[in-house]
């Protein structure tokens, strides 16, 4: 009987594994402990007949040998597994990191842009998106007449408000006219911001997109000042060297009046795709403030003057990191924006 107990607990503790100290501490303690089965199988032990004692005196030292050494032997895989987790924890290792996510590149560009003039003095202003006539058109000088008045480019939300129809602002210029009307010269400010026109969404166009205006009025201001002033910005934005060249144009708030291009950042003048093989890249509108837009604003235009310009961000973000479709700016793709990683957080 004594035999059968044996046999059957040998079987038992052959067939015992764990990984779990838990276990294993239980183990020890059916088998092995004050009151575990040994010591109960060692007291029957006693009472058995002495020829009986002889051929299992040895059975039951080998079973008690084997819990010990399945003991110890599961209790030994267990801390080698515990030494192995110890050494593959280091801890000079640096950390998993997490992601932080990425600036906009037009954010990126409209920042640098207002570093640059922030040197100069420029603080920045901003106006509303929703604008009335008087502040997008009219007050700059627009005829009545003039085609962006027309439905085609621009928004219109409201005929009829007290300054003129309710339309989506079709340029930043709007906020300069806010600016003067609401204060006096000298004035030197950037002017950043969302613009809509009523534009059929392709690579090259959008129905908004962003713009930045400058403005600087005091008195005797020229145009050497509005030259200087963005000879000075395109060195900053797009390294010493980079040309510039001032050809005539028209807009209706600025006389005379001037787009500004740059040697073609790609292929610094050699002629590329980019530039249409000219060398040159337009980047800029800009001009001295016409007088009837500083009188339209309540200032003095035979005592004051100044100068005006304005810029597309995508149009410098594109020239800075040839993004060459503008509806991937708006459309949020992860894959995109997550290039554009920074240290500025
Ligand atoms: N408002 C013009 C546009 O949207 C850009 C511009 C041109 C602004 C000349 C200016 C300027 O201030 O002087 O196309």
């Amino acid at each position: 009987m004594l035999q059968d107990k044996i046999t059957q607990y040998t079987a038992d503790i052959n067939a015992f594994s764990t990984e779990n100290a838990d276990e294993l501490e239980q183990f020890r303690i059916k088998f092995l402990g004050t009151k575990g089965i040994i010591k109960d199988i060692f007291d029957e032990f006693k009472a058995v007949s002495p020829e009986e004692k002889r051929t299992l005196g040895k059975v039951l030292n080998e079973f008690k040998q084997l819990a010990e050494a399945k003991y110890q032997a599961l209790k030994e895989n267990d801390t080698a597994d515990l030494t192995r987790k110890d050494a593959g924890l280091d801890l000079t290792l640096p950390g998993a990191g997490f992601d932080v996510g990425a600036r906009h590149p037009l954010a990126l560009v409209r920042r640098e842009i207002v570093d640059i003039f922030s040197k100069l003095g420029f603080i920045v202003a901003e106006g509303p998106e929703i604008e009335d006539d008087w502040h997008n058109f009219s007050a700059l000088n627009f005829p009545e007449e003039h085609p962006a008045r027309d439905m085609q480019d621009t928004f219109f939300i409201k005929k009829g408000g007290e300054k003129g129809d309710i339309a989506l602002r079709t340029h930043t210029s709007s906020v300069q006219v806010r600016m003067m009307e609401a204060g006096k010269p000298p004035f030197r400010a950037l002017m950043p911001g969302r613009v809509y026109r009523n534009e059929a969404i392709s690579a090259r166009a959008h129905c908004f997109f962003h713009q930045v205006e400058g403005l600087y009025v005091d008195e005797n201001v020229s145009f050497a000042d509005l030259k200087q002033t963005l000879f000075y910005f395109v060195q900053e934005l797009y390294g010493e060297g980079t040309e510039v060249r001032f050809r005539p144009s028209y807009f209706p708030f600025t006389e005379p009046s001037a787009e500004m291009d740059i040697s073609c950042t790609i292929c610094k003048g050699a002629g590329c795709q980019l530039c249409k093989y000219s060398g040159w890249v337009e980047i800029l509108g800009c001009g001295m403030v016409d007088p009837n837009v500083l009188e339209n604003c309540g200032i003095d235009s035979k005592k004051y003057s100044g100068f005006a310009f304005g810029m597309g961000i995508e149009r410098i973000a594109n020239l800075k990191f040839e993004i060459k479709d503008l509806r991937l700016f708006s459309e949020n793709d992860v894959r995109f924006l997550k290039q554009f990683k920074t240290s500025l957080i």
